[in-house]
């Protein structure tokens, strides 16, 4: 009995656990994200919280964090019910949350941003070196190498995310929520946060740690509660589990290792960047003599951290952005001169990494997001009218074909959780048969089912004879995906491998180097 995980806890137990959720309801109007859900998570442990997308993992971690009040269900932290109003209530109760959105003041110093309306200065006057010592101390306390004078808009996401970590500690959180962390980091920064996961609850931090990757569960936590439609499908202990048993808690079957079929490359080139340059700009990297081709049938990985130059590239090809020299071409015609919509009209499907911004609009019903872009010709629209019925008839079809989970076709596209709202985009991007797909991060915040099946849909496009530029930062995808890997860093190509030989070892490494390498800024 003790070495099983109580549900509720047994005051005669010990001390009680560091944080617990009873009964947790949580509606959005019909959507019932969160479902009696209850969880105990015990002092100095990492908690693992896992689902598919839409499972209902941030709602819960949002009510624990007294973002979202309960319909019904109390928390209760160190065995008292608390009632949270706000983060603030949160805050004072020592419970703290990193978002997967950081939340930092770019032109703010570390320090700064750490100590932000907790400042350690005395009646109001903000004194800078206490808060640099006190950064500096908790940094080396958990064994983070932050500089507290590093303005934050200057640093990686992964050093960015380790401020908002100090953040929740220099206020004393004793209760840490990591909301998907790793979403946004490269594989050696992700080692880097599990090793900082562990020594927090070695020194008795206790950590929600909300993901979709089973590798990590198994790395990185103590416990795992797994959720499924809002409901708690599972509680495991990690090391008595294994990948297979999480898997299909999450995904209610067992995961299918995704065959990759193969199409027939033809010889002709569908898409030909040659020797492209372009200058560095704010917030834009430099590209420096770039060439990718992608023939039909084929799918062209490119791999890197992010900032190395893959957008500005990806941009160029799709006349966002103009470019200082060199050519793209589609199917041997040079695009130099043509917009976005003339090159989408030649044949380029677009699936960006910032959905909500390009992609998609959150606030347009999901029919309507099938339908952007071609809404003006058949067999949408007849005689230059678009036609509702055909619209919401599409979409009714390619909702049930990929699965999506949404309360209709006519719910607007914000209330669908990343996975789902990802799959309305590929979807869109998908149906018309583009001659090239430009995709970056496919699968970026989306859980293990959905992002099986989005893989399985570009493989399925591959196979059909599908052009295929892919940008990732995830090497599991890459290699699934890609017939070759192209390492970009600092905005040149400085490897190009057959997928076979692009090893976990050979990509992580020369991603790793190109972390240590000079930023763009700096070097010119
Ligand atoms: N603010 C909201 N308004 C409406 N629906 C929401 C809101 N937040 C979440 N949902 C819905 O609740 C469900 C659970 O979402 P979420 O907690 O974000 O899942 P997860 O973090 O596991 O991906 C999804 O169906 C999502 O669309
Ligand atoms: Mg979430």
């Amino acid at each position: 009995m003790t070495d099983r995980l109580p549900d509720v806890a047994d005051p005669a137990a010990g001390a009680p656990p560091a944080a617990e959720l009873r009964g947790i309801t949580k509606r959005f109007g019909p959507v019932v994200a969160v479902d009696g859900v209850d969880l105990v998570l015990e002092r100095g442990t990492v908690h693992a919280v896992v689902g598919e997308n839409g499972a209902g993992k941030s709602t819960l971690m949002s009510v624990l964090y007294g973002l979202h009040r309960p319909d019904a269900g109390t928390v209760l932290r160190a065995g008292r019910e608390v009632r949270l109003r706000s983060p603030l209530d949160a805050i004072a109760a020592g419970l703290g949350m990193v978002h997967q959105h950081f939340r930092l003041f770019g032109s703010l110093s570390v320090a700064e941003n750490v100590v932000y309306r907790a400042e350690p200065g005395r009646r109001g006057i903000f004194d800078r070196r206490a808060a640099e010592q006190r950064v500096a101390e908790l940094s080396d306390r958990i064994g983070l190498d932050v500089d507290p004078t590093a303005r934050v808009d200057t640093l990686p996401l992964g050093v960015r995310q380790r401020v908002e970590i100090l953040k929740a500690l220099h206020r004393e959180a004793e209760v840490l929520i990591l909301d998907e962390p790793t979403a946004v980091l490269t594989p050696g920064e992700v080692d880097s946060l599990i090793a900082v996961v562990r020594t927090l609850a070695a020194q008795g931090t206790t950590v929600a740690l909300v993901t979709h990757k089973v590798q990590e569960v198994l790395a990185a936590t103590d416990r795992v509660t797994v959720l499924r439609d809002g409901a708690v499908t599972a509680r495991l202990t990690t090391a008595r589990t294994t990948a297979g048993e999480i898997v299909e808690a999450m995904i209610g079957r067992g995961l299918q290792p995704a065959v990759n079929p193969r199409g027939t490359v033809s010889s002709d080139p569908v898409l030909e960047v040659r020797d492209l340059r372009m200058a560095a700009a704010p917030g834009a990297a430099r590209v420096r003599d770039v060439s990718i081709t992608v023939r039909a049938g084929q799918v062209i990985g490119v791999a890197g951290v992010s900032g190395n130059g893959q957008r500005e590239v990806v941009e160029a090809v799709l006349g966002l952005r103009p470019v200082q020299s060199g050519s793209v071409r589609l199917h041997g015609r040079d695009l130099a001169g043509l917009g976005v919509r003339e090159r989408r009209a030649l044949g380029i499907a677009y699936v960006p990494e910032d959905r909500p911004g390009m992609g998609s609009a959150a606030t347009l019903s999901v029919a309507d997001n099938l339908a952007l872009g071609h809404h003006r010709s058949p067999p949408l629209a007849g005689r230059g009218r678009l036609s509702p019925r055909a619209v919401r008839s599409q979409a009714t079809e390619l909702v049930r074909r990929l699965g999506v989970r949404t309360a209709g076709v006519s719910a607007p596209l914000g209330s669908l959780s990343g996975g789902n709202a990802q799959k309305v985009v590929l979807a869109r991007e998908l149906h018309h048969e583009a001659p090239l797909l430009v995709v970056e991060q496919p699968t970026q915040g989306v859980d293990v089912g959905a992002g099986e099946e989005i893989h399985r849909l570009l493989l399925d496009h591959r196979a059909r004879g599908g052009a295929v530029l892919l940008v990732s930062y995830e090497i599991s995808e890459l290699r699934a995906l890609a017939d070759r890997v192209l390492v970009m860093l600092d905005g040149a190509v400085t490897a190009d491998l057959d997928a076979a030989d692009a090893t976990e070892e050979v990509l992580g490494a020369a991603m790793a180097s190109a972390r240590s390498a000079p930023r763009p800024e700096e070097g010119a």
